[in-house]
């Protein structure tokens, strides 16, 4: 079994996202903003993030999955579902749960670059920096943690505790 320890509440996680929302309002001041959420962690972020930020914004969903072997730097991860809609010209700011390696970032980014956007930021709740091997830069950042299996508020550990409303750290006991 595991314990659950909350390490961010509903209150400072509603605090980061309107800290969040307002440098973005700042940055894209009068233009228009698609936000993509990766599947499924981001779910509730995105959805939190999109309703305080106050422009004109779109929301898409792409998902991928790691082929498992999180320390290759080749070939790590694998597109599931696609964008819906076209990205070109656009102001895209890819959301994501949470950021560890890098990989899944960096993958992305180099795909989405290629369908020529205006410009590409990179948005995660959490960022576990001490943990990270390719060089990406989150724009972003709700909060920097140290190498915790966290869970909660979109994050799953074995598809469990999605539905948190806070960010939890797992402790496993037995
Ligand atoms: P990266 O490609 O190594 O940056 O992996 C990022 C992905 O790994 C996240 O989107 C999560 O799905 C997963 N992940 C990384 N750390 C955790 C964690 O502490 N709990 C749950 N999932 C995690
Ligand atoms: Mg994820």
């Amino acid at each position: 079994m595991e314990k659950i320890e909350i390490l961010f509440d509903e209150k400072q996680i509603d605090e980061s996202v309107k800290r969040i929302a307002r440098q973005i309002e700042k940055d894209y001041d009068g233009e228009e903003v698609v936000f993509v959420g990766i599947l499924k962690g981001a779910f509730m972020f995105i959805s939190d993030l999109a309703r305080e930020v106050n422009l004109n914004t779109k929301i898409d969903f792409i998902s991928v999955s790691s082929y498992g072997q999180k320390t290759t730097t080749s070939g790590v991860v694998k597109l599931i579902k696609d964008l819906d809609n076209d990205i070109a010209g656009k102001n895209v700011i890819i959301v994501e749960d949470i950021v560890d390696t890098g990989l899944t970032l960096k993958y992305l980014t180099d795909l989405l670059n290629q369908r020529k956007p205006k410009s590409i930021k990179l948005c995660t709740l959490l960022d576990k920096v001490s943990r990270r091997q390719v060089n990406i830069v989150n724009d972003y950042v709700g909060f920097q943690i140290k190498d915790f299996f966290v869970v909660g508020y979109g994050i799953d550990y074995a598809q469990k505790y999605r539905g948190l409303p806070y960010v939890g750290h797992v402790i496993l006991e037995d």
